[in-house]
């Protein structure tokens, strides 16, 4: 097994963090870091009855945190934010090796993940209530906010950091206990984080992470139990679905932030140059396994030949390489499955009449994670690469000739997370962009994260909203008095 070098070695966890705890299992599991397939730990499966003392220790916890001032609360999120920066040269270490994204990717995520846990410890002191006109002159009514209580999240291997802060932080600074599930391929950048919530302080049992590979048993003892109040999940529409049916029988708040299909389209008018540099952020980032990454270049026709030399010109330089290495710009997939599945994609597409302009091979060893960046032309918006999400590093052009077409070619999805467009026009800015059936609109811009703006899909794409104002709401249920007799 290699071992990691960390500045701070006690921030290599392997076992679940339950009741301020690190509990062993009776079971182990590998890490495996995607670059190269070295067996970087050996972390503890949980067991069911670990998962049950996690929910019993959130349910005791959360009365406590929740009789806190939110002033009290949020000094524990900004020392537990100041923590995470502190470390974030250990945590973006632990990341790229069990992820695979360059290193200076996986810091910009850590520094991203961190700012959820800044912006909600500032939103926890906003949790304002309302007094309503009384409808009666011996009435009066207010409206206060309240935490929901116990807290459970399922969270990707994508953004194995972040996704996780973009949840817990509005979770604590509202008052709930949360219980967090991470993907099972970047166990360490989870735990790492319960470790520094540790050393910040936070009361425990008010924050647990629980590792192990039985996603469907944690998932299924997570969404059913009925002390667990709110259940959020960021992941695929087809697993969302799933949970989302579970979470029915005991009718919990749920938020889901699930896959994408996203157009990004390229009108006459754009600033070319700018619409291919946003392309290339766009599809790019984390090797295109991103649920709001452009799945589909929609170009208008008379700038199409000109777009495509532009792009191929970028995708053809871009780096593919061990994340550790600083030259890389695109590391390693996931695994092996995650790039077979890509490549049958680009594959069925060629079948279908598209042309692979570069790129599109699998690599040689059968047991290398490493796809080339692919730019793939003569895509109709039928062609299961068109209406499948990619999740890997293949950018498809569609031609279109209106305006109206290209809503229409955009519209037509089930997903409804993120769009793109290009334009230079201020009024078809503003007709496009009410016309997108999507929650999120980069207009002129190719990524759009940030933790002061509402993130969150339409359609298959999801419930509920995370970050900005409202993401604290999912965490906070509405109580009305009514007062009589005044
Ligand atoms: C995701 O792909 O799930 C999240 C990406 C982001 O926050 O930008």
């Amino acid at each position: 097994m290699t071992v990691i070098q960390l500045n701070d070695n006690d921030l290599f966890k392997t076992q679940s963090y339950v009741a301020g705890q690190w509990l062993a299992g009776n079971a182990t599991f590998e890490v495996n870091d995607p670059a190269n397939g070295e067996r970087i730990a050996e972390v503890s499966e949980v067991t069911s009855a670990q998962v049950a003392t996690a929910i019993a220790a959130a349910v005791s916890a959360q009365k406590s945190w929740a009789k806190l001032t939110a002033d009290q609360r949020a000094r524990y999120l900004m020392t537990w934010y100041q923590l995470i920066l502190q470390h974030q040269d250990d945590l973006a270490m632990l990341m790229t090796r069990e992820q695979g994204k360059p290193l200076a990717e996986a810091k910009a995520e850590i520094q991203y993940g961190a700012t959820f846990v800044q912006w909600f410890a500032e939103q926890a002191k906003r949790v304002y209530g309302e007094t309503l006109p009384n409808p009666a002159l011996d009435r009066r009514i207010s409206v206060i906010k309240q935490p929901v209580g116990v807290v459970a999240c399922i969270t990707p291997w994508n953004f194995p950091s972040s996704m996780i802060t973009r949840k817990a932080a509005p979770a604590l600074a509202a008052g709930c206990a949360i219980i967090v599930k991470p993907a099972s391929e970047t166990p360490l950048s989870a735990l790492v984080l319960a470790e520094l919530a540790d050393r910040a302080g936070i009361p425990k049992g008010v924050f647990n992470i629980v590792v192990g590979t039985d996603a469907k048993a944690i998932g299924e003892q997570l969404t059913t139990h009925p002390d667990i109040a709110k259940f959020s999940f960021t992941g695929s529409t087809h697993v969302g679905k799933q949970l989302l049916a579970q979470c029915a029988s005991t009718v919990k708040r749920v938020s889901l932030e699930l896959g994408g299909n996203a157009p990004f389209i390229v009108f006459d008018d754009a600033d070319l140059e700018a619409a291919v540099d946003g392309a290339i952020a766009s599809k790019f980032r984390n090797s295109g396994q991103t649920c709001v990454c452009a799945n589909r270049f929609l170009v208008q026709q008379s700038i199409l030949d000109e777009f495509v030399a532009r792009l191929t010109t970028k995708v053809q330089s871009l780096t593919l390489g061990n994340g550790l290495d600083s030259a890389s710009q695109l590391g390693p997939m996931i695994n092996r499955k995650a790039l077979d599945d890509v490549h049958q994609l680009v594959t069925n597409a060629q079948q279908a009449g598209a042309k692979v302009v570069c790129g599109g091979k699998k690599p040689e060893s059968q047991s290398s994670n490493y796809y080339p960046a692919t730019l793939v032309t003569h895509v109709s918006n039928t062609m299961s690469i068109a209406q499948e999400e990619i999740f890997g590093p293949v950018a498809t052009v569609i031609p279109f000739k209106t305006e109206a077409e290209a809503i229409a070619m955009a519209n037509d999805t089930r997903f409804g997370l993120a769009a793109y467009f290009y334009s230079r026009d201020i009024g078809r800015c503003f007709r496009v962009m009410e016309a997108l059936e999507y929650g999120m609109v980069g207009i002129n811009a190719g990524v759009i994260s940030n933790p002061h703006a509402p993130f969150g899909g339409v359609k298959e794409s999801g419930i509920g909203r995370e970050g900005a104002a409202v993401g604290i709401d999912e965490y906070l249920e509405i109580k009305y008095a009514c007062f009589g007799d005044i």
